[in-house]
This record gives structure tokens, C-alpha cells and sequence, in this order.
């Protein structure tokens, strides 16, 4: 999916907006980018190292333009193409989307997207769901799924890409992502973490130009220092590496004022170097702006190859022919481009895929609207396999449990929930019936619910259970009555008990929405279509109004304090089976579980780290998003401020109670040097940063009268310097307990979570000082505490 271009956004500056001066001197304040080069080779160390014997054989056998087309991708059946080298039995390389479903493809799922994975905070049901996504990447013959999402995590509320990711925490956006990939690579297809890196805002993400090609400003840079780059933005990318990712997308934006595919010091100094990757790096769809410096700056790939942007033409790509001629002048070392196909084969082998991978499913070929078949420069893709391959299994069933898992029930008034049994029931709102803009959409349509969000992360739906559908089931079963009112307009502005029989039901269920997209960031905070004036407007009326929204993530709530609105439900977008995970909950089939992977304040001028939305300069260099606030994102800034919030960060309620006792803190190692003892670089940097140092246990007791799951969470309050946050989530853990069981928790503490980046010795380093433990069931909600010196 490319980017829009976005020349117009420099004119508009909506209320939340940033207006940077155009300093480009201001770079000196953040970290620097040094040159680092060369490239690393790939060693395969780390469980690799057979695959790369294989990788290294295949590289030996091949010309240098077969090396050339092997880095460039290239138009044919998938997003992505890497065209096969028949001689050698390769039969290429197919990349699909994305975060949430095998987008270009029929008869496949549509998960919960990343916001709604991480609310579930249960590691086992996001490794599931990896597992599952990937069988369906590989049971339509993608070799290379574009998933998961580290980055954009959600410095800003406001990003239009943040329901893709996970979470602005890094500890949680960082198992989120180590679980993914390990569920998508348990079935042999290879994971892409994306987008390497500090990639956080849509606004000026791709450089503007004129009609002609001729540059206008290049896309916006994310200036980082280096504590931050390494406490915030690369952390989850260590789990990813650690987990061996098969590749990692670099990503549009600039860093440090350098472009993302061709920053030496982010590819070949932070990723490949410091935290040893052993893969490939592959650029963002026409994120490649350079042939050998992005080369020597340890881009390994370049997607899609030659592109149709910005008056380029398929086949016109800064590698490709390029790598040939570079190699063959000598300005170019035939050695790296081989360590560029090593690092492309090595996770090839090492999955397997050489051995029995499904074929391209062709109905995929017809659906792809970015390389049509009219584009193709190659009669080398076959498409020999079976079409419409139906790839969904079972996995509406997992699609539905994780749907529920994740809806975070933020109030519930009088234990308005579950339901009682209703028999007169009012549903409210456009996004609680059907879709009115078809099954692959990719804009804020007015009347309909929302699963996804729009842009390459979106999916194409089989089909879609509606919440006002599963209610009326539920309604059938229990000779309930509903009504339905689904036009915001007439709500908002209507007396509503016009409109409702005169009785007043015994509930009101209110479903409203907000939309997102790629290459947008939000406007707002507010749900759209008028959705406040709607539950207003409900709840003027209706003394048991429900609230349930279907979001990308950040919503403001005005009415959250509203007396007759007794529960409120954030249930982000949770896939095809929406409406039979929200009838689950709201009546109490599940026990609702969910915690909110991010804060919701209690006003929107509270949030920090707002998009860089405008430039007051027409300088190419303009576009700077100072990221000023360093460490202190979502909660991180709201505890260091001291500001109090609406809903925090892992906050959600249950239908049941809990309570936690007898904290224990153990010394797992015997002495713990303040900085790790040298080893050789491993995936996800010096092995001894996931050696555990000590373990924290507490026990955890369903107090309530109804089983279900909550989640104990472990804040750590680490004594490092200046700026370091107040408390830090390092640990969490899902567990389910009948009514008045206990069970004892245990959460591992390793080097890296105990440590903060020095800057000066470029290492990890745990301080000296007292360390205070604290497991609660929010970031608010501490239960016990200890301090203690670790050292
Ligand atoms: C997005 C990537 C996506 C690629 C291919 C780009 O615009 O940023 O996330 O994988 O398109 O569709």
C-alpha cells in the first residue's frame, strides 16, 4: 500500500496541532548519527547456523543478476515479490499484509487487530493467534507475512496507525511482538516486524514533490536521543530480534535526520550490530531513496523494486540493474550483496519453505490492485495452485474468544453487567449494524460497525457478525423485544423518548465508533459521527445506557461520568466476529478481563508527544518531530507529572473481584555486576540482558462469586538517572481462577528489566539504590509494594 502523498497537511493545522520551527541545528540535541559501516555479515548464529550452510550454497550457484533480482523486489501476484530463479528451483518470494489478516486474499480471516491483542494481555491466546494467522499466510502461499507492528507504538494519541501495533508500552508491545512471531514462524512462515524505527506519526510520513518528481520536502524526521531510542522505541524490536524474526521493515520516516532504509547507524549499528539480527532488512514500500548508500547503510532488500511513485515506473528502482552496475565498476562489494542474499535465504531454510510450501493461491494475483497482472515484467510467476483456497479453519472460534478477551469494561454501575436477562431492549448508534461500504473498506463509512481500521493493516472480510445480529439472536433465544435507531444524525438531535416505545426499555445498548487510518493521523479524539451527542443524547433518556465503542484506540469519553451511563465497553476492532464476542460479555458468558494497553486522560490537552502536523517553513528539511518528552509516554508521563487520568493504563474491570497478598522477592542469581559481563552478541543483543536476576511472586485470590481471569501487573521503579520514569510495567500474567480459588503468580526479572541505557558507557547498566517492586491490577491500582537494592 503506498503512502498518499501529503503536501496538503502542511496547510491544514488542526487544534492538537505542532507547529516545528524549521532548526536544523536542533538535531545536535537528540542522538546523532554517527557512520557506521559496514554492514554486518550474518553469522547465523543462534540457532541459524545450519540454515546459513544452505543460504550460503544457494548464493554460491548464483549470477550477479539473478544476486540483483534477489534484493529488488519486483510486480507480480503478491505485495511483494521476489521472482523465482527457476534454474535454481526457487520459486520466489511472496510478501502479503499485514497485522490482522492475509489482506490481498479470499476465503481468509479477519483477526483482532494489534490494540485489541494487546488488551487481552494473555501471552498464550497472542501466540495462538499468530499461530493461526500464519497458517493462513501459509495455506495461500505467502512466504513472508507483514506482521507484527512495533512501530508506530503510540507515542501520540492522535496516530492514525497505532491500532496496528500494540501498546505505547514497550514492555507489552514487546512480548506482544515476541508472541506473534513465534506463533507465525512456529508454522513456518517468516515474520516481519515493522517499521524499524521511531516510526510514530502518518503526517509527512513519504517526502512531497511536484507533478514532475522535483522534491518539495523530504518526510518528517523522528529525533531521538539515545536513551530513548533504546528504553522506548528499539526495545520491543529486541524481543523480536531475540524471538528471530525473519526480517524487519524499515520505515519511512527519517531518524536523526537521516531516512530510515539508508540510516547506517540504525541498521547496521543498532539492529544488525548491537542487537545481532540475523535476518534481513527490507524498506518500506517506496521508503528507498538511495541505491548504494542505502545499500552500505544495511538495507538488504528493496520493496517493492521498482515502483509506480511518484512518476517512477515499475521496473525504475535504485537497486536492481543499479547492483549490477555498482558491482561491476567496483563501487559496490560483490561480498555485501551476498551477505544480502544470505540474509534473505538463511530464514527461508531455516523454516523450511524450500521443502513443500503451498503455491501462490492465483485469486490472490486477481484481487492485487498494486501489481496487476498488467504491471507483471516476468512470465517466471506460475500460478499452478489451487484457487480461492479456503484458509479460515476453525479460527472464528479463537477470532470470537480473543474479540471477548480483549473488551475492556472501563465502568459498570451497580453491576449493570452482565445483563439480567432483558426483555425489552433499545440498541443505539451506526456502528452496531451492518457494513454499508463492503467487506474491503478503507474509509470512515457512516452507517455500519467497525473491525478494522483502514490502509495495508486492514482485511478483507469473509463475513461479519454485526453486534445489533447477535444481539438479536441472543434476543430470539430469550423472547426479548429490541428496537433499533442506528442514524447518529436523528439521535443526537432528537428527544429519544420520541423515538422508543413509551415503556423504557430495560436497557440501552449505545454503539459508536472511531476510525483510522494509514497515512492519516487522527483529527481528533472524539468518537465520530457525532458519537458523544449520541450517548448524550441516549442517556438523557435511557437511566441504563451502555456504552460500547469500537475504536482505534484513544477515545476522550465526555460522558464518562454521566449517572444513567452505567457501563462503558472499549472494544477496539476485534475482527469478523465482533458482534458474538460483545454479546458474550455484555451477557456474561465471558467475564470480561481485558486491561487498557494505553491511558485515557481526562482531557485532550493532557497528551504529550502530539504529531509534528505542520511546518512554518517550505525548507525541504522542515519536517522535525522533536521527540522532547524523551521517556515520559502515556503513563510514563502522566506518573511523572502527577496528573490524574481518566482510565489508566491496565486498568479494566471484571464481573468478579480479586485480591493479591504475600509479594516475594527473590535473588535468582548469586551476584549481579551492575553492567554484564562481556559475551558475543546473540538475536536480541548480549545473551546475559535475558538472564533472570530476580523473581517476584504474589498471590492472587478471586474474591468474587463468579469465575473468571484477571491480570496481577508488576511496576518497577527503577533509581536510575534524571528522566527515568516513575514506574515501568515488567511483568504481567493472565490468570483464570473459579470463584475463591488462588493461584501464585511469578514474574521474571531480567537484566534488561532492571537496567536503564547509559549513554556514556553504551550498555545497560542496573543502578545502585533502592528499587521498589510494586503488583497491582493497574498502574494505579498497586496492591503491594516492596524496596529493596538489587545490587
Ligand atoms: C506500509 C507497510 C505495508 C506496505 C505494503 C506500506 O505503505 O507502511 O506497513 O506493509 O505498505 O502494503
Amino acid at each position: 500500500m503506498l503512502s498518499s502523498l501529503l503536501p496538503i497537511a502542511a496547510l491544514v493545522v488542526p487544534a492538537f496541532a505542532v507547529v516545528q520551527p524549521s532548526n536544523t541545528t536542533i538535531l545536535g540535541q537528540y542522538g546523532h548519527v554517527p557512520p557506521v559501516y559496514p554492514s554486518p555479515n550474518a553469522t547465523g548464529v543462534g540457532g541459524w547456523e545450519g540454515a546459513i550452510v544452505k543460504a550460503r550454497a544457494f548464493v554460491s550457484q548464483m549470477t550477479l543478476e539473478e544476486k540483483a533480482d534477489m534484493v529488488t523486489g519486483t510486480p507480480g501476484p503478491c505485495v511483494g515479490n521476489i521472482v523465482p530463479i527457476l534454474r535454481l528451483g526457487f520459486s520466489g518470494l511472496c510478501l502479503q499484509d499485514g497485522p490482522l489478516s492475509i489482506r490481498v486474499a479470499d476465503y481468509a480471516s479477519v483477526f483482532p487487530a494489534g490494540v485489541s491483542t494487546a488488551a487481552t494481555f494473555d501471552r498464550d491466546l497472542i501466540y495462538q493467534r499468530g499461530v493461526a494467522m500464519g497458517a493462513e499466510f501459509r495455506g495461500k502461499g505467502s512466504h513472508v507475512a507483514l506482521t507484527p507492528v512495533a512501530s508506530p507504538m503510540g507515542r501520540s494519541a492522535y496516530a492514525g496507525r497505532n491500532w496496528e501495533g500494540f501498546s505505547p508500552d514497550p514492555y507489552l508491545t514487546g512480548v506482544c511482538m515476541a508472541e506473534s512471531i513465534e506463533g507465525i514462524q512456529s508454522v513456518g512462515v517468516q515474520a516481519t516486524a515493522k517499521h524499524w524505527v521511531a516510526n510514530e506519526q502518518e503526517t509527512q510520513r513519504n517526502p512531497s514533490y511536484e507533478a514532475d518528481g522535483t522534491l518539495i520536502q523530504e518526510s518528517v524526521s523522528s529525533n531521538v536521543d539515545d536513551r530513548t531510542m533504546h528504553e522506548l522505541y528499539m526495545w520491543p524490536f529486541a524481543n523480536a530480534v531475540k524471538s528471530g524474526v525473519s526480517s524487519v521493515m524499515c520505515s519511512y520516516n527519517r531518524i536523526n535526520g537521516s531516512y530510515a532504509c539508508e540510516n547506517s547507524k540504525s541498521q547496521n549499528g543498532l539492529l544488525k550490530g548491537e542487537l545481532g539480527f540475523q535476518g534481513y532488512s527490507m524498506s518500506d514500500w517506496g521508503g528507498v531513496h538511495s541505491g548504494l548508500s542505502s545499500i552500505e547503510g544495511g538495507l538488504d532488500m528493496n520493496m517493492p523494486g521498482g515502483i509506480g511513485l511518484y512518476g517512477m515506473t515499475w521496473g525504475h528502482s535504485y537497486f536492481g540493474g543499479n547492483v549490477t552496475l555498482a558491482v561491476n565498476n567496483g563501487s559496490l562489494d560483490l561480498s555485501r550483496v551476498d551477505d544480502m542474499i544470505t540474509r534473505i535465504m538463511t530464514p527461508y531454510y531455516f523454516l523450511g519453505q524450500d521443502v513443500g510450501f503451498p503455491e501462490i493461491d492465483p485469486s490472490g494475483a486477481d484481487l492485487n490492485t498494486f501489481s496487476p497482472k498488467s504491471t507483471w515484467l516476468t512470465d517466471d510467476f506460475v500460478l499452478n495452485g489451487r484457487r480461492s483456497r479456503d484458509v479460515r479453519a476453525d479460527h472464528g472460534e479463537l477470532i470470537r474468544q480473543i474479540g471477548a478477551e480483549s473488551t475492556v469494561l472501563l465502568k459498570n454501575l451497580n453491576n449493570t453487567l452482565p445483563l439480567k436477562a432483558p426483555t425489552s431492549i433499545a440498541v443505539f448508534g451506526n456502528d452496531a449494524g451492518p457494513d454499508t461500504q463492503g467487506f474491503y473498506n478503507q474509509v470512515d463509512f457512516e452507517y455500519g460497525t467497525l473491525s478494522s481500521g483502514g490502509g495495508s493493516g486492514t482485511g478483507r472480510l469473509t463475513y461479519l457478525v454485526t453486534p445489533l445480529e447477535a444481539i438479536n439472536a441472543k434476543a430470539q433465544i430469550d423472547g426479548a423485544l429490541v428496537q433499533q435507531f442506528l442514524n447518529n444524525t436523528l439521535i443526537a438531535t432528537s428527544d429519544v423518548s420520541t423515538l422508543v416505545i413509551p415503556t423504557p426499555p430495560d436497557v440501552c445498548l449505545v454503539f459508536v465508533k472511531t476510525w483510522a487510518e494509514e497515512a492519516k493521523d487522527r483529527q481528533s479524539l472524539d468518537l465520530d459521527w457525532d458519537g458523544n451527542s449520541v450517548v448524550e443524547s441516549v442517556a438523557a433518556y435511557c437511566a441504563n445506557t451502555v456504552v460500547v465503542t469500537h475504536s482505534s484506540g484513544i477515545n476522550n469519553l465526555p460522558f464518562a461520568n454521566h449517572p444513567n451511563v452505567t457501563a462503558i465497553l472499549a472494544a477496539h476492532y476485534s475482527g469478523q466476529e465482533s458482534g458474538n464476542s460483545i454479546v458474550d460479555v455484555l451477557y456474561g458468558a465471558v467475564n470480561p478481563s481485558a486491561k487498557l494497553p494505553y491511558t485515557i486522560a481526562l482531557e485532550d490537552d493532557d497528551y504529550n508527544g502530539l504529531p509534528t502536523t505542520s511546518v512554518e517553513s517550505s525548507d525541504p528539511d522542515a519536517w522535525q518531530a522533536n521527540f522532547d518528552e524523551k521517556l515520559e509516554i502515556d503513563y510514563r508521563y502522566f506518573d511523572a507529572k502527577n496528573m490524574s487520568v481518566l482510565y489508566e493504563f491496565g486498568f479494566g474491570l471484571s464481573y468478579s473481584t480479586f485480591e493479591l497478598a504475600s509479594l516475594k522477592i527473590s535473588k535468582a542469581v548469586e551476584s549481579i555486576p551492575a553492567v554484564a559481563d562481556f559475551q558475543p552478541t546473540a538475536p536480541g543483543g548480549n545473551p546475559a540482558l535475558w538472564d533472570t536476576l530476580y523473581t517476584v511472586n504474589a498471590t492472587v485470590t478471586n474474591t468474587g462469586d463468579v469465575s473468571g481471569a484477571t491480570v496481577p501487573q508488576l511496576y518497577v521503579t527503577i533509581p536510575g538517572p534524571v528522566g527515568t520514569p516513575p514506574k515501568q510495567l515488567r511483568g504481567f500474567e493472565k490468570v483464570f481462577l473459579e470463584a475463591g480459588a488462588s493461584s501464585e503468580v511469578q514474574f521474571s526479572l531480567m537484566r534488561r528489566d532492571l537496567s536503564y541505557w547509559d549513554v556514556i558507557l553504551q550498555e545497560w547498566a542496573v543502578p545502585e539504590g533502592n528499587f521498589t517492586f510494586a503488583v497491582g491490577f493497574s498502574s494505579r491500582d498497586i496492591k503491594l509494594s516492596a524496596s529493596l537494592a538489587v545490587l
